[in-house]
């Protein structure tokens, strides 16, 4: 996984066809998604539950490209190495998600995956101040985790301006998670994003016997965001 300031678009498999996991990362993988956003909640960080390590292990032969585990789980280190071994190329936990956040970042490196630290709405830039060298990802959150289909908190654009200036040099992507679409796109890329997560925007009109949709998608939010 090289290091690029381009955007990427990470469709995310919340909003995909749960019974069909395979064919749906193989079809957004073919229309065009450059990362794959895969969303693990455990009814306890996040007032919503989907799936652990195993089904992660199961969809990792069907992602040629990057696979991008979001954990909204708490606690999180005891699971990384889970993730790890499913074949995760990039693991993000939550600076809220417990007391040690340093630590999770040194187990996920340490696991041989690319660290990456989410933010929600409610917690400043400053918090990932001190993480900044054994970072891959900063992740802010543009909704409150926990569904897809949320509305865009626009507060979160100028937290993204600031964690561009804060990471200066550095190859850390900023990944915007939450409300992303060809409206909201323009604006996280133009404050310093480089990956866009994007559920609801992707997945809507299409299927996997009729991916077409999920092309346009995609090329919609990538147009808009190179202006
Ligand atoms: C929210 C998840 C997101 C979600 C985004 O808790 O982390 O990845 O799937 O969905 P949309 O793009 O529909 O807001
Ligand atoms: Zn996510």
């Amino acid at each position: 996984m090289s290091f690029d300031r381009s955007v990427k678009i990470a469709p995310s498999i919340l909003s995909a066809d749960f019974a069909n996991f395979g064919a749906e990362c193989r079809a957004i993988e073919a229309q065009g998604a450059d990362w794959v956003h895969v969303d693990v909640m455990d009814g306890h960080f996040v007032p919503n539950i989907t799936f652990g390590p195993a089904t992660c292990a199961a969809i990792r032969p069907h992602i040629k490209g990057v696979m991008d585990v979001h954990l909204m789980i708490a606690p999180v280190d005891p699971y990384i190495a889970a993730f790890a071994e499913a074949g995760a190329d990039v693991i993000t936990a939550h600076v809220e998600a417990g007391p040690h956040i340093h630590r999770t970042m040194q187990a996920i490196r340490g696991a041989g995956a690319k660290a990456g630290v989410a933010l929600n709405p409610g917690t400043p830039a400053s918090a990932v101040g001190d993480l900044l060298d054994m970072v891959d990802l900063v992740c802010v959150m543009t909704v409150n985790p926990g569904f897809g289909g949320q509305k865009f908190i626009h507060s979160q654009i100028e937290k993204v301006r600031l964690l561009r200036e804060m990471i200066g040099d550095r190859p850390i992507h900023i990944e915007i998670d939450g409300g992303v679409d060809p409206t909201t796109a323009p604006l996280v890329v133009a404050a310093g994003a480089d990956v866009l997560v994007a559920g609801s925007a992707v997945f809507r009109g299409g299927s996997v016997s009729d991916p077409a949709p999920y092309g346009a998608n995609i090329r919609a939010i990538r147009d808009a965001a190179a202006g």
